[in-house]
């Protein structure tokens, strides 16, 4: 039986047990919240819309106070998410705000780019968290929490229909940020044309599988607000820090020679719809969507890109250990399987490397064969040319001899015959 199959008949076996006098466990929810108050809150928002579409506008509007607002330029070569913290209170609760702005969106030609920043901005932080989750020390409860709580995206007030990259980026983002869609400067566009737009827009949506951030309906206290506000989606809103007086109120609004729109005027925009919606009643949600849907989703395929598994092939639960122990045998298997590849391989380019080489000795022993051969013809040649010259010499001598004999026995004739001149002269024959 495994442990959650205990812990079930555990939960049926539990006896309901009336107290005969006050216990004080009553007060778990006031320790609740007083611990979270003195721990203060955190909320983080990301503001996805093209460069002066009004995003930190409607921020200073939200939060009633002056961010620091940089203007961007349209020449961005590529997107940039600016992070800025703040350390807000109202009464005694403490909010540590982050804002996320998108700098130059949609201002570069490939529009993939774009969202792709956004994307990894989003994966990024959840990473932290789950790099902080995995730690053996962690400090999840000084954190600072990065990841994103609510993505505001604004539509530009076309009046037409959504652009690919809105569609685009909402598809690449849903399953990983809550995503609340305003139509921004809404009023520059008419009302029956607001409202056409708002019926394209969420067909659109509809029709591009694209899962916006729903506001939650299944608590009680407030479905119907909820489930009222869901049918008023994309709200559609003015951001102004400009005071005008109203009547003998100051209001904010953007005043314009023909009239003026006040942004806290229901009937002109839907402004205070999305502050009460965002702050004041699905804050905490947003929150803990994040934390159950978004950042599980990642945490499970991170988990599972990294082997992890709650079963076995057989639907068994397998736990940590076994996992580890699986994935450290798998491991070594692979260690041994690569070793004995590299052995083979090994063994294979030593076959090889023989080979050659005995090649190489065929080929030499038989160019030394060819030489010797060679050398014993041309020593034959030699040899032959030196018999013949010897031979020639040899005749050489001889002639030379019988040629020394001759002159030597012409010279004694001469020698002799001159002598018997002589002899004949000096016996007067002459
Ligand atoms: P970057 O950060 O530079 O991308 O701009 P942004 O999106 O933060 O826009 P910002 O809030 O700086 O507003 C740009 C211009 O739009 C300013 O002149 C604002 O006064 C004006 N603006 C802001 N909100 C609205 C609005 O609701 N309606 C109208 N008509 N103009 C607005
Ligand atoms: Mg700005």
């Amino acid at each position: 039986m495994s442990s959650s199959d205990v812990a079930r008949q555990g939960d049926k076996n539990a006896r309901p047990l009336s107290l005969s006098g006050h216990v004080g466990f009553d007060s778990l929810p006031d320790q609740l919240v007083n611990k979270s108050t003195n721990q203060g809150f955190c909320f983080n928002i990301l503001c996805i819309g093209e460069t002066g579409i009004g995003k930190s506008t409607l921020m200073d509007t939200l939060f009633n106070t002056n961010f620091e607002n940089f203007e961007s330029s349209h020449f961005e070569p590529k997107v940039k998410l600016r992070a800025q913290t703040y350390d807000l209170q109202e009464s005694n609760v403490r909010l540590k705000l982050t804002i996320v702005n998108t700098v130059g969106f949609g201002d570069q030609m490939n529009k993939q780019e774009s969202y792709q920043h956004v994307v990894d901005y989003i994966d990024t932080q959840f990473e932290s968290y789950l790099q902080e989750e995995l730690k053996i020390k962690r400090s999840l409860h000084n954190y600072h929490d990065s990841r994103i709580h609510a993505c505001l995206y604004f539509i530009a007030p076309s009046g037409h229909s959504l652009k690919s990259l809105d569609l685009v980026t909402m598809k690449k983002l849903d399953s990983k940020v809550n995503i609340i869609p305003v139509i921004a400067k809404a009023d520059t566009i008419s009302k029956s044309e607001l409202h056409k737009f708002k019926i394209k827009i969420m067909s659109e949506l509809v029709s591009n599988g694209v899962q916006i951030y729903q506001f939650p309906v299944d608590d009680e206290t407030v479905s119907k607000i909820n489930t009222a506000m869901n049918g008023h989606l994309p709200f559609a809103v003015v951001g102004s820090t400009e005071e005008v007086k109203i009547g003998n109120k100051m209001v904010k609004a953007r005043q314009y020679p023909w009239g003026v729109v006040q942004v806290e005027n229901e009937n002109h925009c839907d402004f205070v719809k999305l502050r009460e919606m965002l702050i004041c009643v699905n804050m905490e949600d947003l929150r803990e969507q994040t934390h159950t849907r978004h950042y599980e989703l990642y945490r499970r395929c991170k988990l599972e890109e990294m082997g992890f598994k709650d079963t076995n092939p057989e639907s068994k639960p397998v736990s940590l250990q076994e996992t580890y122990e699986a994935k450290r045998q798998e491991f070594l298997g692979e260690l041994q399987r690569r070793e004995e590849e590299m052995r083979q391989m090994f063994v294979q380019r030593v076959k090889e490397k023989e080979m050659e080489l005995k090649e190489a000795e065929r080929d030499l022993q038989g160019k030394f064969e060819q030489l010797k051969r060679l050398h014993s013809e041309e020593k034959g040649k030699l040899d032959d040319k030196r018999r013949s010259l010897e031979d020639e010499i040899n005749t050489f001598n001889k002639k030379k001899a019988a040629a020394d004999l001759l002159q030597g026995q012409s010279f004694t004739n001469s020698n002799s015959n001159a002598k018997k001149d002589k002899d004949r002269k000096n016996s007067g024959f002459m």
